[in-house]
This record gives structure tokens, sequence and C-alpha cells, in this order.
């Protein structure tokens, strides 16, 4: 009798437990409970590279996608080919983040059509490189309004809805560039490293809140990005492969990263032991190693 006692209250913890673990992957969108929850997920700079790549991540998961960028003929061939690949929804906002104001316009439009923001994916990114002295103010400060001050206004505009909802999910693209100064590309890794800071940050403000930030890091990407910067500088187009990730192991990667609430994802083995590296090299060597190698690169 007292045994069989026993074996009830055991049976109903475990019960009890199996349902607290499927609710919480139920809440990161994960495919083990028979009706999995459909998150909205905003994604900026979708037009292409590592943003339209973790589209198509969320989208085989069934969630419904706000794409942004400013090319809105990019944006629609990729909501096309979501819907044609899995069905999924994915709405369209072509939107200039580089503008002032534009990220609280973007939310504020999303409010009014009752369109709530669970996941954000602060992808959007440009990159300048060339010494800094020999790029005007304008460059540095187009740099700063993208990759800092959109990134940062979409989090304040959105992270206050994730608290009153008590769950949230975010995806802050950052590089391997924000854990080191790369001079060459100054004010491109001094944003990074904002971005970096800033996730760490919130990361641990919002522990417990039910909202997660991850910082995804990645290194050279096959993406237009580094096409662009191989056409201004050549010796980019020469690096052996081994160096330049593959972007749907990127995002895939970022994606996994984001659903678990890792709060850093550096993909990649030779990445992983970059920001090592340079974690626990002293900083007066590590400008010196990535004055060096930037040197070479010229
Ligand atoms: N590729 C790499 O080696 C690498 C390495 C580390 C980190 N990253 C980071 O990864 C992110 C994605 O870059 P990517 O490599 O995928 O390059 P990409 O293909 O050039 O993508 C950049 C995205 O940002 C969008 N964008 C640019 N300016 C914008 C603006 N003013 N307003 C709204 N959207 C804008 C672009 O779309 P529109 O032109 O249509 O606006 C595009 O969708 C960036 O944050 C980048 O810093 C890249």
């Amino acid at each position: 009798m007292v045994g069989e006692l026993v074996v009830r209250s055991w049976a109903a913890r475990l019960l009890r437990v199996q349902g607290a673990l499927t609710e919480g992957a139920q809440n990161a969108g994960m495919s083990a409970a028979p009706a999995p929850v459909r998150h909205t997920v905003l994604i900026t700079g979708a037009s292409s590279g590592i943003g339209a790549a973790l589209a198509h991540c969320f989208a085989r998961d069934g969630h419904r996608l706000v794409l942004v960028a400013r090319r809105a003929d990019k944006l629609q061939s990729l909501a096309d080919e979501l819907k044609r690949e899995s069905g999924a929804r994915a709405e369209v906002w072509p939107a200039d983040l580089a503008q002032p104001g534009a990220a609280a316009d973007l939310v504020a439009q999303l409010q009014r059509k009752r369109r709530r923001v669970d996941v954000l994916v602060n992808n959007a990114g440009v990159l300048e490189q060339g010494a800094f002295a020999g790029q005007g103010a304008a460059t540095h400060q187009a740099l700063i309004d993208l990759n800092v001050s959109a990134l940062t206004a979409l989090l304040a505009a959105v992270l206050p809805g994730m608290q009153r909802r008590g769950f949230g999910r975010v995806l802050n693209v950052a590089s391997i560039a924000s854990f080191q100064p790369v001079p060459g590309l100054a004010t491109y890794a001094a944003t990074k490293a904002y971005v970096l800071s800033l996730s760490e940050s919130l990361a641990e403000e919002l522990r417990d809140s039910g909202i997660t930030v991850t910082a995804l890091c990645p290194g050279i990407t096959a993406t237009g990005m580094l096409e662009l910067a191989a056409q201004a500088n050549p010796r980019l187009a020469a690096l052996p492969s081994f160096v330049i990730g593959n972007v749907d192991e990127v995002a895939e990667a970022g994606y996994r990263a984001c659903l678990k609430g890792e709060v850093i994802a550096v993909p990649g083995l030779v990445n992983r032991a970059a920001t090592l590296a340079a974690r626990s090299t002293p900083r007066w060597l590590l400008r010196r190693v990535t004055g060096a190698l930037g040197r070479q690169l010229k």
C-alpha cells in the first residue's frame, strides 16, 4: 500500500515535469509539442544574405514573418518563395531603417495593424572598410545609424510588449569583429562590439522574464557583404575557403541558439578558436596582431 502510494506520487511528479517541459518547448517554438506555437518573427535585413537564410529557418518551423529591408522586390520574391516552400505567411515591410525614427515608426505601424512581435531578429547591417581618416564623417555616421541606432530603437520599441506578455526572443547579429578592435574596419568593429555588449547586458537584465537575448557572432560569411568588400579589396577574394562560412550554416546556428536562449553564438570552429584566443590575449598584443593582419590584407 505504502509502496503503491510512493509510486503514484512519483508518477504524478513525472507528469508535472513532463508538462512543464512541453510548455517550455512550445514557448521556444520547438516541434516536440503536437500543436507548436506560431510566433511572429520580425527580421531586418531579410532581403539577402544571413537575414534571408534566417527567414527560411523560421518559416520552415511554421512561424509568421515580417520581412524588413529597403529592396521591396527582393523581400517580395523571398515571401513568395517561403509560401511555396513551407506555406509560411510572410509580410513585406520595406523600410530604410537608417533614417531617424524609421525603426520606431515601423513598430508603431505594426501595432496599429495588431501585429505583435514575439521574436525580433536585428540583422540589418552595413560595412565600410579602409582607413578611418580616409572616410568622411557621413560614412561613419551611416554605419552607426543602422548598426547601432536602428538596432537599439527596435529593441526599445519591442521589448516593453514582450515584457507585458512574459515571452520574447531577440537575435542580434553581431560579428567576430565584436571581440577585438579591427584596424581597417574600425567603425564597423566598434558598432559590432556595441551589439555584443548590449546583448549581454540585456540578457542578464531580462533573466527569468521569459525573454532571451542572443548575439550571433559570425565570422567571414559568403554573402553580398563579402562580395562588395572583395570588390573593393581583391585580397579578400583570395582568402582560403576554410575561413569563409556558409550562409545557411551560419543562419541555422543563430536560429538554434535563439530558440535555446543562448547568449553568445559563434558559428564555426575556426571562429570559436579565434574569439577564444582574442579573449585570452592581452589587449596591447591583440591590437598589434589585428593591425599586422589588416596591413597584410591592404
Ligand atoms: N557577411 C559577413 O562576413 C558577416 C560577418 C559577420 C557579421 N555579419 C553581419 O550580418 C548581418 C547581415 O549581413 P550579410 O552578410 O547578410 O550582408 P547582406 O547580404 O549585405 O545583408 C545586409 C542586409 O541589410 C539590409 N540593409 C542594409 N541597409 C539597410 C537599411 N538602411 N535599412 C534596412 N535594411 C538595410 C540589406 O537590405 P537592403 O539593401 O534591401 O536594404 C540586406 O538585407 C549584418 O549585420 C552584418 O554586419 C556579416
